[in-house]
């Protein structure tokens, strides 16, 4: 290798880039930021280095639901006032929180120098992660697309209640005959039973086959409805962390489980760097 090679970038050559998947829906309140955040610990508790980004401006994000008060966003990192790496947030379990806030909104807007300047930023940043989780708001407007485009898995998160059946689909039919994407995974939350859920799974796919073509969507799996979940939200801890031992806990892990036997989807643009070089157009 030459010798004016940066070592960050001989160290990255040694890593597997990191994956990077959206959870999105098409309504609000369906578990989004519970699913990122319980999963990111499972990943963490597993070993992984997990970043969440938490692409939501609502009020109802990952910060909140952790009890944390960052201090520094994105919007720091674009003004140059503070490095990425020092704007991010430990989470309980070893993960960590990119707050983005307002500076999403900025993403737009920068200049190429300021760009570039960031990109350095995360190219330091992303041999260091195994996993990015993002964390969307509900529903389609352009920040969601923006990062549903960008990550390389889009997992869309949907209950048995029929109004998040509708806007699922709303969502699944605008991403692919707007923006072509093709493949989706879904993931059931909320269901009773796993029968319920494949049932909720199997009406998506009809609604989507008969009018949409050559989509792909996956059962990636259900998380039960459990009472220990809302009780872990009053407590501002997360379930998983709370109650290790409950039912919903348990799907968790095992989701963890699952996708760490995945192969990462095989797209040449597997990687952190790509990831924003995407949403920035460069
Ligand atoms: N598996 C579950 N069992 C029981 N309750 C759940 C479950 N998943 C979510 N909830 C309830 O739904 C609420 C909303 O969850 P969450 O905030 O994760 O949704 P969201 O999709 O991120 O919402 P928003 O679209 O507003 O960002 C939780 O506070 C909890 O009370
Ligand atoms: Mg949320």
């Amino acid at each position: 290798m030459a010798s004016t090679t940066p070592l960050h970038q001989n160290q990255a050559a040694y890593r597997t880039p990191p994956r990077v998947m959206a959870i999105t829906s098409g309504k609000g309140g369906v578990g989004k930021t519970n699913i990122v955040t319980n999963l990111a610990y499972a990943l963490a508790r597993k070993g992984k280095k997990v970043l969440v980004l938490d692409a939501d401006l609502n009020l109802a994000n990952v910060d909140v639901l952790l009890g944390l008060t960052p201090q520094f966003n994105l919007h720091h990192v674009f003004t140059g006032e503070k490095r990425l790496r020092d704007i991010l947030v430990d989470a309980p379990g070893g993960f960590q929180i990119l707050p983005a806030s307002s500076g999403i909104m900025e993403m737009a807007e920068l200049s190429e120098e300021q760009k570039l300047y960031f990109l350095e930023e995360i190219a330091d940043l992303g041999h260091a992660i195994d996993i990015m989780l993002i964390d969307t708001a509900a529903g389609i407007n352009n920040t969601v697309i923006y990062f549903t485009l960008a990550a390389q898995e889009r997992v869309i998160v949907l209950t048995p209640e029929p109004t998040s059946l509708t806007d699922a689909y709303a969502m699944v039919k605008v991403l692919s005959s707007q923006h072509g994407v093709k493949r989706f995974r879904i993931l059931v939350n909320s269901a009773q039973t796993e029968k319920e859920a494949l049932a909720v799974y199997r009406q998506l796919t009809l609604v989507a086959d008969r009018f949409l073509d050559s989509l792909s969507m996956d059962y990636m799996g259900f998380i039960p409805y459990d009472a220990k979940l809302p009780q872990s939200v009053r407590a501002q801890r997360l379930v998983t962390d709370l109650s290790p031992r409950s039912t919903v806990s348990g799907k968790f892990f095992a989701l963890a489980d699952q996708i760490l036997r995945e192969k990462a989807t095989n797209l040449s643009d597997g990687n952190i760097k790509f990831f924003w070089q995407g949403l920035f157009n460069l």
